[in-house]
């Protein structure tokens, strides 16, 4: 079956905790099996040509949970790392990370920077793991650095508009495929719950009561071809209505994605 690949998925791996508990074991369980899964789907989405992915593996309201599961959630995503960097690097995959990084112990940075510097000169699949994030921090810290900006007479407030902002977010090393196509949660919320609020302004959004312990690949692509079964109209009508805001002025449009057999 044909289906259009979307450019930028961003996912919301979340329900580890009631996975495990409906189970009878412990949350911090549940966040050992979750963080097994990622390795299938970041693949899945580059075999499928998706060119960038964007997975949501700890919030700034995260750090409210008990130190204990703070601990283990580190510990798995520093072995994560460590266990995966090679394979990425064989797949050209090009890491990067959001969020207020600063807030994550020394370990957790050192094993984060290494594996972002081994990975930068890749070209493949953009993937992104969104820590300490919250879009609303990241909305604040770019009117900040912006204001800074004009402060110190490098810009002035009447330059501002929707492509200077984007430049001040964490995103935007992303370049055009900033923009988020398909927002994927797992577990059965239907919430954003503080994500990429600015990014997924014209995202499809797929929920799916599964957990992120039993996602998939084949799941993505159930909510692949979801996405593809989908009329984008951009709040236009007409011809316009398939057209990606994001599409340049020499008419080249990036709003259909790749077409691929799954
Ligand atoms: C997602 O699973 C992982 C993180 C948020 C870190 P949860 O831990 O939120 O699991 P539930 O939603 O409580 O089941
Ligand atoms: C969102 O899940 C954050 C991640 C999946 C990393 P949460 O479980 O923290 O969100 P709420 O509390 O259900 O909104
Ligand atoms: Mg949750």
């Amino acid at each position: 079956m044909a289906v259009n690949i979307p450019h930028h998925i961003a996912i919301i791996m979340d329900g580890n905790g009631r996975w495990a508990q409906r189970r009878g074991h412990s949350r911090v369980f549940g966040h050992v099996r979750g963080s097994s899964r990622v390795k299938g789907i970041v693949r899945e989405a580059d075999r499928l040509g998706v060119r960038a992915l964007t997975l949501y593996a700890f919030s700034t309201e995260n750090w409210n949970r008990p130190p204990t599961e703070l601990k283990v959630l580190w510990r798995l995503l520093k072995k994560y790392l460590q266990r995966e960097v090679a394979e990425l690097d064989r797949e050209n995959v090009r890491f990067r990370v959001i969020g207020e990084l600063d807030r994550l112990d020394t370990d957790v940075r050192e094993v984060i920077d290494s594996a972002v510097e081994r990975l930068s000169g890749n070209s493949g699949l953009q993937l992104t793991f969104a820590l300490s994030y919250g879009a609303r921090r990241e909305l604040c810290r770019a009117a900040r650095l912006f204001a800074e900006d004009c402060e110190s007479g490098r810009r002035h407030a009447s330059e501002m508009n929707e492509e200077l902002f984007r430049q001040y977010l964490w995103t935007a090393e992303l370049g055009e495929l900033d923009s988020v196509d398909l927002v994927i949660r797992t577990s059965g919320e239907r919430r954003v719950s503080n994500f990429l609020l600015w990014q997924a302004a014209y995202a499809e959004f797929y929920f799916t009561d599964l957990c992120w312990p039993d996602f998939e690949p084949r799941h993505l692509q159930e909510a692949i071809q979801d996405f593809s079964s989908r009329e984008r109209r951009f709040g236009a009508v007409g011809e316009k209505a398939v057209r990606d805001p994001r599409s340049r002025s020499d008419g080249a449009t990036i709003a259909r994605g790749p077409v691929a057999k799954i």
